[in-house]
């Protein structure tokens, strides 16, 4: 497994994410682009064993993945839960904590680790020091939310932006920022001084 895991979200204007344990939009180019980018693996020859890449998600964001499409496959699937009695398909696995998840997940074959998720587990996952790349699916647009990804800026750079896709009327673009741990030590040392902690 690489050292640092990815985060992959899709937010709005006002980085809603979620309304009633649900997506607040339906963009189907927005999936297809979240699914090629979970099993996007440089192509290796001859490997033994077959490595995957990994997701990890909540265990609210499990239940809100419609039955038939869970578990995502092709992938390892880590729901986290501090329920030790949840019950999980086989070859799912489970761990009580972001960083339990991650030590199981270095004893496989496991290539890239994308953490899908939600709001609880990403509030943790940005400000992790194995946090690497943020995919970032911007919605230009302001919907009504209920869940909601603190605001990562301050201390994220952004890499790259592609060309802005429309679909049912919505603009949206995808972006890939990196942690900076500079922003991220100014950032903290701000909330230290009085201004209020955004995470
Ligand atoms: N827009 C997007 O890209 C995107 C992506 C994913 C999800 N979502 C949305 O986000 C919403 C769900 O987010 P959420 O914040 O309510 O729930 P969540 O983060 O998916 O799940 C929260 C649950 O996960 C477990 N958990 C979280 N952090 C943990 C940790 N560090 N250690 C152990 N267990 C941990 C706990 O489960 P137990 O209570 O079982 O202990 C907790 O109640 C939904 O609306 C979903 O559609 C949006």
């Amino acid at each position: 497994m690489r050292e640092k895991f990815d985060i992959v979200v899709a937010c709005d204007q006002k980085f809603g994410i979620g309304k009633n344990n649900s997506l607040p939009w339906r963009l189907s180019q927005d999936l297809k682009y979240f699914k090629e980018l979970t099993l996007s693996r440089p192509p290796v020859e001859d490997e033994v064993p077959k490595r995957s890449n990994a997701v990890i998600m909540g265990r609210k964001t499990w239940e809100s993945i419609p039955a038939q499409y869970r578990p995502l496959a092709g992938r390892f699937n880590v729901v986290l839960t501090r329920n030790l009695n949840y019950q999980l398909p086989q070859g799912v696995f489970k761990a009580p904590s972001l960083d339990d998840a991650l030590n199981l997940l270095s004893k496989g074959p496991v290539d890239r680790v994308f953490v899908i998720g939600g709001a609880e587990v990403y509030k943790e996952a940005l400000i992790h020091d194995r946090c690497g790349l943020l995919y970032v699916t911007e919605v230009r647009a302001v919907f009504e939310c209920d869940t909601f990804l603190p605001d990562f800026k301050p201390f994220f750079q952004l890499m790259s932006c592609s060309e802005v896709v429309t679909e049912n009327n919505i603009d949206f673009c995808f972006k890939v920022y990196e942690f900076s741990l500079a922003d991220h030590i100014i950032y903290k040392e701000a909330a230290l001084d009085g201004e209020e902690s955004l995470l």
